[in-house]
């Protein structure tokens, strides 16, 4: 399993420290949520704060572009030390090419599907990507209400997977609470990114603590997944 924080619910004006507390925090992920006011309706931060906060942990860098032109940020994201770069199948045509070109740069590679997307759109990329990420809210804000709906998509995803013996991760992001990360637990989830529900939480030790003994409890088998080596778990 792999607790994934999400930097776009810390304290804007303390990026460097709330890197430092994620880093204390035993999440083996931070995930980066990058918004370009274009294919979402807000804007994040770019490669320049990445690369800021990359000297601050070695914690692998999962970079989730929400991004209507994605093939002017590989350089600068993989420049700024992302290790992962996940795109959207909402790109269409231009997403088989994108997963070729992020794997090429040495980089692990995503793909992301919103809610209001069919789970179909994601399979001709299954054996090509390290990670599947079903969006369990529309993208564009943190702080949102999971969408139930989601969850069965969560289950045919991990339906692929096991029937075609393949490795990628089955990531889960927005609305993950505690409650919600074990309900997407037991629908096949192994990889959770949570904004608020972690980065809200004095200590976030605690918080991250309490999400994987709780998603534990849901899926015993995913405890046999937990590495602190995150390429292992993508490997
Ligand atoms: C949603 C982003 C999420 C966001 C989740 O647009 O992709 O990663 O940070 O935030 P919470 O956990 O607050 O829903
Ligand atoms: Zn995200």
């Amino acid at each position: 399993m792999i607790i994934a924080p999400s930097l776009l619910a810390c304290d804007y004006g303390r990026f460097a420290d709330e890197t430092k507390r994620f880093d204390r925090s035993g999440a083996e992920w931070l995930h980066l949520d990058i918004m370009d006011g274009h294919f979402v309706e807000n804007i994040s931060f770019g490669p320049g704060v990445v690369k800021q906060i990359r000297p601050l942990t070695k914690r692998f860098f999962d970079v989730h572009l929400m991004c209507s032109k994605p093939e002017v940020l590989l350089e600068p994201f993989k420049q700024a030390g992302a290790d992962s770069l996940t795109i959207h199948t909402e790109l269409g045509d231009r997403a088989m090419e994108l997963i070729w070109k992020i794997r090429s740069m040495g980089m692990k590679v995503g793909i992301a599907v919103n809610p209001p997307t069919s789970v179909k759109e994601l399979e001709p990329y299954l054996g090509k990507v390290d990670l599947v990420l079903v969006m369990t809210v529309n993208p564009g804000f943190g702080g949102q209400s999971f969408i139930d709906e989601t969850l069965p998509k969560i289950q045919q995803v991990a339906e692929w997977r096991r029937a075609r013996g393949l490795k990628f991760n089955i990531q889960v992001d927005g609305g993950i609470k505690f409650d919600t990360a074990a309900e997407c637990a037991r629908a096949g989830a192994d990889t959770f990114v949570s904004g608020s529900g972690l980065f809200a939480h004095r200590n976030l030790k605690q918080a991250v603590t309490k999400m994987r003994r709780i998603v534990q409890a849901s899926d015993p088998a995913l405890a046999d997944l937990q590495c602190d080596k995150p390429s292992l778990a993508l490997a």
